[in-house]
């Protein structure tokens, strides 16, 4: 059923092209009900200008790409409905990554660095992996806490609300902190805390992080950040002062 007109305000802007300035472009839609801006997205590139580039792949909220900001505030595309939105929508691209053009934006280039350099995989005793050991059974409530860490889709939301990110490209924001958390409580990580601390123990990492915790509010698949970043500080700190 279509019951109500709605307005989006589009941030369109191809940063490979010198004649392009960033614009608000106008696009009207009907809104069907159970519409996510995902399809409505789709209906205008569709219907109405082939030309807008957004990102998506799985439409359920798994591969983490349809991140933008919508009315200000960075969510999922895919897993928002129109009918929670106000009758004029502004969308825009994340900030912080590179941006590809209008709503599309490179979130892959700055996980893939970041990932690097918190060496955001498993540390065996092995050097190649054992996968009986990869296999090997955990304490239930650990495992869990592994799991709900392992949840993160690497959307960017987390950096694109937070404060600290906006003024210091290098910080690893609560995705990066979340890594850590996550490889912290495995067992079968072999890194003691203070390997940790040398990856994360300064203004980019644990301490750059001043509890704004918008991160932990948008986060669209509600990882515990707000927990596991404030248990990661104390850790680091009682380290910090045992090093002073
Ligand atoms: Fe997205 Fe949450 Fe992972 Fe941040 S922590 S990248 S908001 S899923
Ligand atoms: Fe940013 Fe979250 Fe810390 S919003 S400042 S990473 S608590
Ligand atoms: Fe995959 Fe939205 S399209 S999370």
């Amino acid at each position: 059923m279509k019951n109500r007109q709605i307005t989006f305000q589009i941030l369109r802007y191809n940063p490979q092209d010198v004649a392009s300035k960033p614009r608000l472009q106008s696009y009207t839609l009907e809104k069907d009900s159970g519409m996510t801006l995902f399809i409505a997205l789709n209906e205008i590139r569709e219907q109405q200008d082939p030309t807008l580039q957004f990102d998506f792949v799985c439409r359920a909220g798994i591969c983490g790409s349809c991140a933008m900001m919508v009315n200000g505030r960075p969510r999922l595309a895919c897993r928002t409905l129109i009918s929670d939105l106000p009758k004029t929508i502004v969308l825009t691209p994340l900030p912080f990554f590179e941006l590809i053009g209008d709503l599309s934006v490179n979130t892959g280039k700055w996980m893939r660095g970041m990932s690097r350099h918190l060496e955001a995989w498993l540390h065996s005793r092995e050097e190649s992996p054992d996968l009986g050991r990869i296999e090997e059974k955990m304490e239930p409530e650990v495992a869990e806490a592994v799991y709900e860490m392992d949840r993160c889709i690497e959307c960017g939301c987390c950096i694109a609300a937070c404060g600290t990110a906006q003024m210091r490209q290098d910080f690893v924001g609560a995705v990066g902190l979340g890594k850590i958390a996550r490889f912290r409580l495995d067992p079968r990580d072999i890194r003691a805390d203070d390997d940790f601390y040398e990856l994360i123990g300064d203004d980019n990492g644990v301490f750059g992080c001043m509890s704004l915790l918008a991160c932990h509010d948008v986060c669209p698949k509600y990882l515990p950040l707000k927990t596991q970043i404030a248990f990661l500080r104390r850790k680091m700190a009682k380290i910090a002062i045992r090093q002073e």
